[in-house]
Formats: structure tokens, C-alpha cells, sequence
């Protein structure tokens, strides 16, 4: 019930009056105040004007399950949302949720993580409150060799939100970050369980610098965050679900035709580095080429001097600007 008294708190342009709340959401006025007190403590300053009602003034800067569904209109991505303070890593949480028999659309969020996960066994470490940590549980009902696919649709989404959000033009590095200015400003980590012709599940995790005001060191010169790149705190808890309504929107497509055809065209738009030299580093294969963009099923195209065109499944591989990290 709180996430529908903040939704409907943030929808009136002016004071929503007790029995409006009281009516649409079929409670009594009692349980209404009570619900405004709670949300007080939480830290959001509402205003209560006798006979006109309540007025949020201030919201707290956080990431609870109630600011993130209070914004979201979606069908699936966040149908139920799960937040935490502090967890080890919201893809573990995940991963655990979906063991435990958690539905298709789960989103699990936190604060902070203390054994956050970047790809290849990295870590990823951010200072608690500051940005975006977020997975999402999926049940796709595709191959496993088409799950490296949602990541690119996720990765899409969050360029969008980004875009939508903070009005900066980003960048997707194919297949896994989402970049502004030439520097890192998301990561993407997927996780998969699954029998050899069949899904279990799919735990997709995004890391998004949002209010990040420095890195260190070596991270200095590879990475960057919304608030650098805008001078402008995010609300992460918005941003959050932009990024969900973006991602439902993109993933209806992507199943429809179980590959990325209905999205190519607006990927590779995105896709930093396009017609420019590539390195991509396989294992125990490493070349040069151009980079052409994504084919249907999310490969990238990369054309070589002789003329041949590879394409570069999303697997073990990196691929990396010859002049720099995008
Ligand atoms: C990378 O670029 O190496 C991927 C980073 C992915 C980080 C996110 S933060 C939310 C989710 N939980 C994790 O432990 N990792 C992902």
C-alpha cells in the first residue's frame, strides 16, 4: 500500500485529500495515516493541510521497493521489487530468490553491496548510496544460446534510461557496458542457470555509476557517472525505473523473434565505436578489423583487411577501440 499512497502522492499536482487515498485504495483513513507516519520516519517531509490533504515536499534519497514501484508501469520487469540496505551481491540475492521459486520479473536492489561482482571474477566495488545495483530475475522460455542476447537488450535499455533520464547521448560497448565521453558508465553482469536445451533462469545485473562524484586512481581515466557528466544528482530510485520500463519494452521485441532483428537497427545506432578499427582478443586469437555492428542474433561484425567479415559471438571474448578503452 505504500508504494500506491507514494504513486498517487507523486501523480497529484497539488494536495491529495485523505479520502481520495481512503477510496481508490479501499482502506480506512486510519490505515492511511498510519502509512504517512511511516513514510515520515523513512524521511520523506509531507505536508497535511486540514480539509485539502497530503503533499510530498522532500523524498528521501533511497532505493526501497515502494519509491521504485511507485513509479513503475510495467507488466513484468519489477512486477515485484525487492530492496535491501546492504546484501553481498543483488545478482547472489537474485540468484537465490530464483532458487527459492521467485517469479519471472523480479528486480532486487540495494544500497550498498559488500561483495558486489563485475565479469571474469572481478570485483565491483562503489560506495554505498551512490549508484545504481539492480538485477533482474528472468524465465525466458528460449535456448541458452540465445540468453548472451538479453544482456545486449539490457544494455539498450539502460542507454535509453540514461538518455531519457539525464539527457546525455551514451554509448553501448558491445556486448556488456554502456559508455558517455569514452568512459564507463554502467556494467552489465549475466547470470545463467540452466539443462543443456532449457533455461532455468537468467539473472541479469547492472551496475550504474549514478551519483558517483570521483573514482580512483586506475578507474580515473575508464570511468565516469551521470553526476560528472551532467553536475546533477540522479534519482536513482526514477532512473531504476526507467530502466525497467525501457528493458520491457525492449524485451517484448526480443521475444518475439527470440534474437535482436526488431532491435538492430536502434542498437547499432548506439553502438560506440561502430565503423571504426577494433581489436578483439579471443582466447588464443587475437586480430584487427572494423567494426560493422550487431547481426540478428547480437553478433558483432567485424570485417577484416582481407575483406572477410567474423562474427563475434558475445562469449569469452573483448573487443577494445585501438586507440583507447571504447
Ligand atoms: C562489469 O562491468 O564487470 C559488470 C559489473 C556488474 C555490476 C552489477 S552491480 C549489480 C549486480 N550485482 C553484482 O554483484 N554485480 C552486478
Amino acid at each position: 500500500m505504500k508504494s500506491e499512497i507514494l504513486a498517487a502522492l507523486y501523480r497529484g499536482e497539488d494536495y491529495v485529500s485523505g479520502q481520495e487515498l481512503c477510496d481508490s485504495l479501499h482502506v480506512s483513513r486510519t490505515a492511511i495515516w498510519k502509512v504517512i507516519n511511516q513514510l515520515k520516519e523513512e524521511g520523506y517531509v509531507i505536508e497535511s493541510v486540514p480539509r485539502r490533504g497530503y503533499r510530498i515536499l522532500e523524498r528521501p534519497d533511497c532505493v526501497t521497493a515502494e519509491e521504485i514501484q511507485s513509479r513503475l508501469t510495467t507488466k513484468l520487469a519489477g512486477r515485484r521489487v525487492v530492496s535491501y540496505e546492504t546484501i553481498d551481491s543483488t545478482n547472489n540475492e537474485a540468484k537465490r530468490l530464483a532458487e527459492a521459486g521467485a517469479e519471472d520479473g523480479t528486480l532486487v536492489v540495494a544500497e550498498q553491496q559488500v561483495q558486489g561482482k563485475g565479469r571474469r571474477g572481478r570485483s565491483w566495488v562503489v560506495p554505498a548510496r551512490t549508484s545504481v545495483m539492480m538485477s533482474l530475475l528472468l524465465r525466458p522460455q528460449i535456448r541458452p544460446e540465445h540468453a548472451s542476447s538479453v544482456t545486449l537488450v539490457m544494455g539498450l535499455a539502460v542507454a535509453k534510461a540514461c538518455r531519457q533520464f539525464s539527457g546525455i547521448e551514451p554509448r553501448i560497448k558491445w556486448p556488456n557496458d554502456v559508455v558517455a565521453d569514452g568512459k564507463k558508465i554502467c556494467g552489465i553482469l549475466t547470470e545463467m542457470s540452466s539443462e543443456i536445451d532449457y533455461i532455468n533462469y537468467l539473472v541479469i545485473g547492472a551496475g550504474i555509476n549514478a551519483n558517483l562524484s570521483e573514482f580512483p586512481g586506475e578507474l580515473r581515466e575508464k570511468a565516469t557517472s551521470l553526476y560528472l557528466l551532467t553536475g546533477r544528482q540522479t534519482d536513482r530510485a526514477g532512473l531504476i525505473a526507467a530502466c525497467m520500463e525501457q528493458f520491457e519494452c525492449c524485451y517484448e521485441k526480443f521475444l518475439r523473434t527470440q534474437d535482436v532483428s526488431l532491435l538492430q537497427e536502434e542498437y547499432n545506432e548506439l553502438l560506440a565505436g561502430r565503423d571504426t578499427a577494433v581489436r578483439v582478443l579471443e582466447p588464443g586469437h587475437e586480430y584487427t578489423g572494423i567494426s560493422r555492428g550487431i547481426n540478428a542474433r547480437g553478433e558483432l561484425l567485424v570485417e577484416k583487411e582481407d575483406g572477410t567479415v567474423e562474427q563475434v559471438y558475445a562469449g569469452e571474448v573483448s573487443v577494445r577501440g585501438i586507440y583507447g578503452y571504447v
